[in-house]
């Protein structure tokens, strides 16, 4: 049997979010929808974060309200607080992200609470989201290199990534916020929380800031991990955090998975549509490392 690889698309969220052009909800649903054509069954839609601190993510509730998904697709949006995650399942949601970074001034620049502050949010909503039967996704950010701090020692990463399952996480999703992470360094970190965790619990999540997205995915493969953010056309990069590039684009994941015999269950040519159409929202040519390949190969 094929073995699959999960692809869980950030686009609407992540790579929206930073985008100088805001778009309308309809947009955003149109986004939304065309990445549901091509085979997704894993989308963040959107964030119940401060509309002051982001405003292109205002009206995720009424996104949500909007989309009518088929039942075996997963949407998820990412809450920053207890107000978020009330506000997200008032709003329909039944997965949630909640995330933690794994150093002090990460946590003040993205959420304006301490590292202490957020693991306590962190545990909380996990908590409150195992007794309410909602899916709890942990992010772990700037896990290898922090934009403010440097360098993050693999003994915290490893700390915090079991403080996160202990409260009874889902899905540990394990995030190079910034693209600086390399392939050694994915290998150590990740082969030693898949011999903690098991692979089905972790996820990876890389941008591409330093050409490496793909390799790291291809390193966290090795160590065990079958679940991956990426987003249409390597659409981002995090308000918060200076330096940040788009995600790994998920035509550039699907192409390197399929050719290595993982199934995606995502259809090419729709993709390659959908980032045609982010690339007319945003305003920005957008399109992974291999676009040009797949756009005159892809069938
Ligand atoms: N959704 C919507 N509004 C929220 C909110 C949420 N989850 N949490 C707080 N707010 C509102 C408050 O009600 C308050 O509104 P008011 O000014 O109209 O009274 C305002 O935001 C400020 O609230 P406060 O608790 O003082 O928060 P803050 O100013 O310290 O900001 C966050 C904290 C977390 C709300 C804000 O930094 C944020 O939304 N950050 C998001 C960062 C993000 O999305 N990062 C990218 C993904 S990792
Ligand atoms: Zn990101």
């Amino acid at each position: 049997m094929t073995e699959r690889i999960i692809i869980n698309e950030v686009g609407p969220r992540d790579g929206l979010q930073s985008q100088e052009k805001h778009l309308t909800g309809d947009e955003r649903r149109l986004l939304v929808d065309a990445l549901l054509l091509a085979g997704l069954k894993h989308i963040e839609v959107g964030s119940f974060v401060s509309p002051k601190a982001v405003p292109q993510m205002a009206g995720t509730d009424q996104l949500l309200a909007a989309l009518h998904p088929p039942s075996n697709v997963e949407l998820s949006v990412l809450v920053p607080n207890m107000k978020g995650y009330e506000l997200a399942r008032a709003a329909g949601a039944s997965t949630v992200a909640v995330v933690v970074s794994a150093t002090e001034t990460m946590n003040e620049k993205n959420i304006r609470m301490s590292l202490e502050q957020t693991l306590e949010v962190a545990k909380a909503i996990i908590e409150r989201g195992r007794a309410e039967g909602a899916r709890v996704q942990a992010y772990l950010s700037v896990a290898w290199e922090c934009p403010f701090e440097g360098p993050v020692p693999a003994s915290t990463v490893i700390e915090q990534a079991g403080l996160l399952a202990d409260w009874g996480a889902d899905e540990i999703v394990i995030a190079d916020t910034i693209g600086a992470a390399n392939p050694g360094g994915v290998r150590s970190v990740m082969d030693e929380l898949v011999s903690q965790h098991g692979g089905k619990r972790l996820a990876c999540h890389f941008h591409d800031t330093r050409a490496m997205g793909l390799a790291n995915v291809f390193a966290a493969i090795e160590s065990g991990v079958r679940r991956f953010d990426s987003s249409v056309g390597g659409l981002g990069g995090c308000p918060f955090a200076p330096g940040a590039k788009g995600n790994v684009a998920t035509e550039d994941v699907a192409m390197m998975c399929e050719q290595m015999g993982f199934e995606t269950g995502i259809d090419m040519p729709s993709l390659l549509a959908a980032v045609e159409l982010a690339s007319a929202l945003t305003g920005y040519a957008q399109g992974g490392r291999a676009h040009y390949w797949l756009s005159n190969n892809a069938a």
